[in-house]
């Protein structure tokens, strides 16, 4: 299996497929738990744990997947099956982890779309004076689950015409305008962000050298910064390699694996600079600086606070999240339907892939809906676990971003590390990246991280994603 299969399709460009790996790892986690992280665990410290963890680790887990995907130049269950027998099942839980993500990715990309309506609303004039509150707004948007269901149906939509067209027609097209299009608003957002009054202070937050939480608890932090670098670059979830298997072969895997992993980082911080400022200029230490609340509340009445200008800061705000959420969803759909499309080339039919997109964006529209209708545990539906009183038994989103972030994906990356390391063997992953004469000036450094550093840090990073998704009460100094 060394040939790529060109009828699959390819990108377009290597900018093409750089801006698609972007945007596939920018996404809610860069805009709603990178800032805060960083500032509640040792500010310029963190960022700089944050980068040598990316290269220590993220560097070559990035590397191998996007090796073994164009090797194979298949799915990834097809990838893995191929590169191990023993351990092919692996490629299984790269595609359990991004199904169950898109269970609420979708429905929290739906969110976004009923705030920009809302703002439009607040735009024209239309929405009842005086302006209900973020707080307000949010439940009320979640105790409303036909709407809610209506726009993740939206949204899905959105994924299903966008994936449709293809590697190159759809997916690499619609990132070439979209990547470009959020930087600018970022760029927007954060010239207004940093002109509050008030502004200094969600900056000093956000990069004070703060060296105390290192002191008392560097594991902890250590969890916490490899969780963050691992879900922010979405690596183990399938992405990267199936979108390595698209991947010309005369292109370096080593600067571009480089080149996203800085991207991210830069796009997480300048997030922080455009929301932190904001959150603070408002809201103090007390506003919500995190998750949902954050995005749907606390900027919400920053957006209100700035008068006449407001709603527009909003839509552009929301609209930026939005494109940030789609092409992550978008990658995380074509994991599965590269699947799909592959089994049916693989078994001599023709792949119908308008068809199998359909198909697979109506099964998640399925487990979605449930998290819609549940609108984060306001409606009183049932929820698994609900009684043990576990933090993620609170609604069905916690459940399954338990499952997936919480399990899935640290245990999948785990595992696929120490497959690459000892099974498929580093080099393996040196003749792929260097054979149409690319150099890997770094292969000895790769070798030495994936075997020794990677499945250390990766351990570390399931007991500190265990501890916070189901509440173990691990690392407490
Ligand atoms: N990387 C995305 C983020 O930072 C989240 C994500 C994880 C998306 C895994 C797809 C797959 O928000």
């Amino acid at each position: 299996m060394e040939h790529q299969h060109h009828s699959r399709g390819q990108w377009g460009s290597n900018l093409g497929f750089l801006l698609a790996t972007v945007g596939a790892a920018v996404g809610l986690g860069n805009i709603w738990a990178f800032p805060y992280k960083m500032g509640a665990n040792g500010g310029f410290a963190f960022l700089i744990l944050y980068l040598i963890l990316a290269i220590l680790v993220g560097f070559p887990i990035m590397i191998s997947e996007l090796a073994m995907g164009r090797k194979v130049g298949r799915s990834v269950v097809v990838t893995y099956q191929s590169m191990s027998k023993r351990f092919g099942w692996i490629g299984w839980l790269a595609m359990l982890s991004p199904f169950l993500i898109l269970s609420f990715y979708s429905v929290l990309g739906a969110y976004c779309m009923e705030y920009v309506a809302l703002n439009v609303r607040e735009l024209l004039g239309l929405a009842e004076l005086p302006l209900a509150s973020g707080a307000d707004s949010f439940s009320a948007m979640l105790t409303d689950p036909a709407s809610s269901v209506l726009y993740t149906l939206l949204f899905l939509l959105i994924c299903f015409l966008i994936i449709r067209g293809g590697i190159k027609d759809g997916i690499e097209r619609f990132n070439t305008v979209g990547m470009p299009a959020l930087f600018i608003m970022l760029l927007a957002v954060i010239v207004r962000a940093v002109t509050l009054p008030g502004a200094a202070e969600g900056l000093a937050f956000m990069f004070r050298p703060n060296l105390q939480p290192l002191r008392d608890n560097f594991i902890k932090v250590l969890a916490a910064a490899g969780g963050q670098m691992f879900f922010s670059l979405s690596l183990a979830m399938g992405i990267t390699v199936t979108y390595g298997s698209y991947l010309n072969r005369k292109e370096s895997l080593v600067r571009n694996s480089l080149l996203i992993i800085l991207s991210d980082t830069l796009v997480a911080v300048m997030a922080g600079i455009a929301v932190l400022p904001a959150a603070f200029a408002l809201g103090g230490e007390g506003a919500n600086m995190a998750g949902p609340k954050l995005l749907f509340i606390t900027l919400q009445d920053v957006f209100h606070s700035m008068g006449a200008s407001g709603p527009l800061f909003g839509i552009l705000f929301y609209l930026l999240v939005l494109i940030a959420a789609v092409t992550s969803a978008i990658a995380l759909i074509e994991v599965l339907v590269t699947f799909f499309v592959d089994r049916a080339e693989m078994e001599h039919r023709k792949p119908n892939r308008p068809r199998l997109v359909g198909i697979v964006c109506l099964a998640i529209l399925a487990e979605a809906v449930v998290v819609a209708l549940d609108g984060l545990g306001s409606n009183g539906l049932w929820i698994p676990f609900a009684s043990t009183g576990r933090p993620f038994a609170s609604s069905w989103l916690d459940f399954m971003g338990c499952i997936s972030e919480g399990l899935a994906m640290p245990l999948g990356a785990l595992l696929m590390s120490v497959m690459v390391a000892w099974v498929v063997k580093p080099s393996a992953i040196r003749d792929e990246v260097t054979r149409e004469g690319n150099s890997f000036q770094s292969y000895r450094f790769f070798s030495f991280c994936i075997r020794f550093v990677v499945p250390v840090i990766m351990v570390l990073v399931l007991l500190g994603q265990l501890n916070e998704f189901f509440g173990l009460g691990l690392f407490s100094a």
